[in-house]
């Protein structure tokens, strides 16, 4: 009754709880909130000082009392306090504004969780949304939130491949008749590519770069195949002999090199997961053309949009 009463004055909301970025959506409003999943706080009290962008900010940055943590690893809780600090923060938040009643409303929550975490896993995700305030939790499995969010047929009888690399995890999904035939999530994903960087360019320029760097990297000349054009970035670390900072040019093909066997470990894992799909759900290439005639002998309208050339009439 007190839920329900409750429930009257809030915004249930959809939540992306990831390893590195935390996503908030609110019913009628769309993506409010797309904030790192990172807390800073007092080492020693644990009092929180600042979530999110502000947070990350202080990266590699902070003073000694000050630790910056990320609340998870490898797309599941690794620090309960922190998660439900992040939680609790974004659910207030979301309801700040224009609210009637001062009193925090307590919404519908539903959050992605990776495909095959344990049920001990999935406990936590759910009690950190309801200690931060939700009146009901529901978890939905991410490659299948991946899936509707892209406006996939997700309940048709055939198969979709699913392939989500996050900050903590891989999420490689077929998903057909709306459920999950085949799941894997490998912790495997960005921040290994970011650490692959680090390692590599120590070992190579006797440089440590730190993280907010690695992934900076990534995103401006990384890349999995040749891109055709020679790039550069200029990035600072730490010289490992001197202790001083030092500036080195990295080229396109050098950090493709150090991305290399993360990117073949997680292509890798695709291949074994196309191996073990039911064989029904793998489309025949060699019938896909005709199906597709087929197809458009009753979509008349796709036809007239698509044909390339006028019939006979
Ligand atoms: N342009 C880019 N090129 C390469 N990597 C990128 C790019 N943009 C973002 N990333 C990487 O993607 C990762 C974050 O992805 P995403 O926000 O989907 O993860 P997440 O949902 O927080 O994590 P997870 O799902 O594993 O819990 C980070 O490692 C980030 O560096
Ligand atoms: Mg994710």
């Amino acid at each position: 009754m007190i839920n329900r009463f409750l429930g009257l004055f809030s915004h249930d909301v959809g939540i992306d709880l990831g390893t590195a970025n935390t996503l908030v959506y609110v019913a009628g409003k769309g993506i409010v909130i797309r904030e790192p999943s990172v807390v800073a706080r007092n080492k020693k009290t644990k009092e929180i000082l600042a979530i999110g962008t502000s947070a990350k900010r202080m990266v590699g940055r902070t003073p000694a009392m000050i630790e910056s943590v990320r609340p998870l690893k490898d797309g599941v809780i690794a620090d309960f306090d922190a998660t439900s600090a992040m939680l609790d923060h974004y659910i207030k938040k979301v309801h700040e504004s224009g609210t009637v009643i001062p009193k925090i409303p307590r919404p519908l929550i539903i959050i992605g969780i990776p495909s095959g975490v344990t049920e001990v896993e999935r406990r936590a995700v759910a009690d950190a949304a309801i200690s931060a305030g939700a009146r009901k939790a529901y978890l939905v499995e991410e490659p299948m939130a991946a899936a509707i969010g892209a406006e996939l047929a997700v309940e048709k009888p055939r198969g979709l491949f699913v392939v989500d690399i996050g900050g903590g995890t891989t999420e490689i999904a077929i998903i057909s008749y709306g459920g999950i035939v085949l799941g894997r999530s490998v912790r495997i994903a960005g921040d290994e590519m970011d650490e692959a960087l680090i390692n590599f360019f120590r070992l190579k320029y006797s440089l440590l770069l730190g993280q907010p760097t690695a992934e900076s990297l990534k995103h401006s000349i990384g890349s999995a195949v040749a891109t055709g054009k020679e790039r550069y970035a200029v990035v600072r670390g730490r010289d490992l002999e001197s202790g001083l900072p030092r500036s080195v040019r990295l080229s396109e093909g050098e950090v493709r090199e150090a991305l290399s066997p993360i990117v073949q470990e997680i292509v890798g894992h695709i291949k074994d997961a196309l191996e073990e799909a039911p064989p029904e759900l793998v489309e025949d290439p060699i019938t896909c053309v005709v199906r597709g005639c087929g197809k458009l002998l009753t979509d008349r309208a796709l036809l007239e949009k698509i044909h390339v050339s006028g019939g006979i009439k």
